[in-house]
């Protein structure tokens, strides 16, 4: 299958190319498109088979269930079995936006998205392409559009070079913005809780709920970056000894703006993540060290404090290093 690519305007998408990425997704096929967040790999909701496609080409355990994208509240009401009022209250408060809520499940959602659970995660994208698409095809079903285990991507390239030639098409909107996946809150227990830090700060969410919130402890296991090692310093010692290895070796390193130590001044093969979510973001500087040959990619120690989308991106860090 040869994937088509097609740019599309970000802020006033083409109606023509809409269209035929509906058309794709109402025929079963997959279609790549662009949120606020990082590109999703759709399948039309309610269309079993095809949803059952996004788990073939991802690699994706099937017990894992999928986010469905939505774009007004008569969708929702569609897939859910009712909506409670304090997330009827979140919804309004943050969507659209990087918010996906899991509810109990109507009986009309296909198990296959639902990866045998009762409940639906949901989430409406602040991306205009992303709701002009969901609007024209219906409800997308879409997790994030790498293969099982890759990091997110957050560029049309970054998914070609996950799933070129085994999806329909994508919707190239450029890089999506955030760069980070969506906060996941679990509104189908009696006491909330968040299973995933992501775009919308838990400080926000506990604003609005009046409670602080659990989270769930997360993810454990790496992701697969080929030949390159990810490593997560645990303090300034060993990141001054790590460091000194980059001016020989095949070593990038990546901190956060304040460089600990004198030896990093000259040092050229550094990225700087600012963990306020400014500038260039994390899943592109895995994916480009990983490209120009590092066998090692090493994170300057956290701060000690983290607060905001900070804590979100600490938490992807810690996964990529897998500790
Ligand atoms: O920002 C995002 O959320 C992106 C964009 C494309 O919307 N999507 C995304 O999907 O990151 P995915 O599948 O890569 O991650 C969604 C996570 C998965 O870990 C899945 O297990 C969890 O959400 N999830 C989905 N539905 C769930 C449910 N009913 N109960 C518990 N967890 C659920
Ligand atoms: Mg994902």
């Amino acid at each position: 299958m040869i994937t088509m690519r097609w740019p599309i305007d970000k802020t006033n998408p083409q109606p023509e190319l809409l269209n035929k990425a509906a058309d794709l997704l109402k025929s079963g096929e997959l279609v790549a498109f662009p949120t606020e967040t990082v590109y999703g790999l759709g399948a039309d909701a309610y269309n079993a088979p095809a949803v059952k496609k996004i788990f073939e080409v991802k690699g994706r355990m099937p017990q894992s269930p999928l986010l469905v994208h939505v774009s007004n509240y008569s969708q929702v009401e569609d897939l859910v079995a009712g909506i409670p009022s304090r997330a009827r209250q979140l919804m309004e408060q943050f969507w659209p936006g990087p918010l996906a809520v899991i509810l109990s499940a109507s009986n009309r959602v296909p198990d296959e998205v639902l990866g045998g659970n009762t409940t639906v995660g949901l989430r409406m994208p602040a991306h205009p392409v992303a709701l002009a698409l969901i609007e024209a095809a219906g409800p997308i079903a879409a997790p994030s559009a790498n293969l099982s285990g890759r990091p997110s991507p957050v560029s049309a390239q970054h998914v070609l070079d996950d799933l070129g030639g085994r999806i329909a098409a994508i919707l190239d909107a450029g890089p999506t913005g955030l760069g980070l996946e969506s906060t996941i809150l679990d509104l189908s227990r009696s006491v909330p809780e968040i299973l995933r830090l992501g775009g919308v700060p838990a400080e926000q969410l506990e604003a609005a709920l009046g409670c602080n919130l659990k989270v769930a402890s997360g993810y454990k296991t790496a992701y697969h970056t080929g030949e390159m090692k990810i490593i997560l310093c645990e303090d300034e010692e060993q990141w001054l000894s790590l460091a000194a290895l980059a001016e020989s070796e095949r070593v990038a390193l990546v901190h956060y703006g304040r460089i600990p130590g004198p030896s990093m001044d000259a040092n050229k093969k550094a990225y700087t993540l600012s963990l306020g979510g400014q500038g260039p973001d994390l899943f592109t500087i895995i994916r480009e060290a990983e490209t120009r040959g590092y066998k090692q990619l090493i994170f300057a120690p956290l701060p000690s404090t983290l607060s905001g989308l900070g804590s979100a991106l600490a938490n992807r860090i810690r996964r990529a290093a897998g500790s």
